[in-house]
């Protein structure tokens, strides 16, 4: 165990001074050689770093105090309880003592943070956005496809646990690549905001640790470019619609997702399904909608952030937001293949209840790979692609 100091210690281990079963192993910070900042957001600080020689990545949280919050505590509990092949695994936490080398954030106080594999390929949000400049074709649709099946079915996996647990952030940034064997791959990560729903459909508070004592609470209302919202006005309040009544429709029996009461405006804005938006009682295919804006993104090759919402304004992800919450939704492209279009609009449904499980959204996604639709393309890939 590292040396460490003040509230930090006795927050996580408690007077017994044993490591919370539930925040996965220790790993101790003499072992870990810090290489680079990847990216500097407003909670957090994410570096590479090598364990024994092996790349992880290293997730601090900027808090007061180095003390750990509820969120970043259950983002640890909840990743250490997962095991899927396109989820980032976790190694284990640290304690990254004050002064630690390498650390700017460690300077005065000692923090916790979280080990991860580490990824190379960089986030999807960057791909898409290279694409965005690039002249070349940098992936083929056949290789969209597959990332977001590895998306797909990750949140089905997600929603199929018990407790149930509803991601609340699918957005670009959050889906990071990798190549295995040869083909790239997608890795769904940041589950700093996810909402667990118990068995009887009751919301839980947290996952359990062991951890000892009280945590802080923070934000969880964040964006693309997070810190600039805080104070924008609400546009949330106006027209609310009332939801739609849930039951049998035109005679037919459907299977409607459930929908549980939960903290509204969770998550980025640009992807923000619009019962969320309007804090308005939400479910699982809340993570439906964000799947379908990102699958929209990859196809569309364009981030919304950067084209409907005018990054020039500090309101436009919000704005944006509002403006799915009444109906708006972004124009398909001709290059976009109807099938995959097909499957977005369905994501996209204003109602919750319309919107297909992750489990039918990845049998349809299946079933266009299936049908051979998308592979001619690859041949046109340049030879600049990833894929
Ligand atoms: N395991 C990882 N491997 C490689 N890069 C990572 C890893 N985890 C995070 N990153 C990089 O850091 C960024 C932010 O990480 P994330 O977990 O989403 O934190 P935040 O809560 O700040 O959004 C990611 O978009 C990615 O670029
Ligand atoms: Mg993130």
């Amino acid at each position: 165990m590292e040396p460490t100091s003040g509230s930090l210690e006795r927050t996580l281990l408690g007077p017994g001074g044993k490591w919370p079963a539930g925040l996965g192993p220790q790993v101790p910070f003499s072992h870990l050689r810090v290489r680079r900042c990847l990216r500097c957001g407003a909670f957090g600080v994410v570096y590479r770093a090598l364990l024994e020689g092996r790349p992880v990545a290293l997730k601090l949280l900027l808090s007061e105090e180095g003390v750990p919050t509820e969120l970043f505590i259950q983002e640890a509990a909840v990743l250490a309880a997962l095991d899927h092949r396109s989820i980032v695994r976790l190694v284990g936490l640290t304690v990254v003592p004050a002064g630690a080398q390498g650390i700017p954030e460690a300077s005065s106080v000692p923090r916790l943070a979280i080990v991860e594999d580490f990824f190379e390929r960089g986030n999807l949000q960057s791909l898409i956005l290279n694409q965005m400049v690039s002249p070349f074709t940098l992936y083929s649709m056949a290789t969209a496809l597959d990332l977001m099946i590895d998306i797909g079915e990750a949140l089905e996996y997600l929603h199929s646990r018990c407790p149930t647990i509803i991601h609340r952030d699918v957005t670009p940034g959050n889906i990071l690549l990798t190549k295995e064997n040869k083909r790239l791959k997608a890795k769904l990560c940041d589950f700093g905001v996810v909402a667990l729903i118990g068995e009887g459909g009751e919301r839980m508070e947290r996952m359990h640790t062991g951890l000892q004592g009280e945590l802080p609470k923070r934000s969880i209302s964040r964006d693309l470019c997070s810190t600039i919202y805080h104070d924008a006005p609400s546009t949330a309040d106006v027209e609310v619609p009332q939801p739609a009544p849930c039951g049998p429709r035109n005679g037919h029996v459907v299977s409607i997702p459930p929908v549980w009461d939960m903290t509204g405006e969770t998550g980025s804005y640009c992807h923000m399904s619009p019962e969320n938006f309007r804090s308005e009682p939400y479910g699982e295919t809340a993570d439906t909608f964000s799947f379908g804006m990102v699958l929209y993104e990859l196809f569309a090759r364009d981030l919304v952030a950067f084209s409907d919402a005018n990054p020039d304004s500090p309101y436009s992800a919000k704005e944006f937001a509002y403006r799915l919450s009444k109906g708006y939704r972004p124009c398909m492209p001709s290059h976009m293949h109807p099938e995959v279009a097909s499957v977005i609009l369905k994501c996209w449904k204003a109602e919750p209840y319309l919107r297909p499980r992750m489990r039918d959204v990845v049998a349809e996604l299946k079933e266009i790979r299936e049908s051979g639709v998308l592979r001619k393309e690859r041949r046109r890939c340049s030879l600049m692609c990833c894929c």
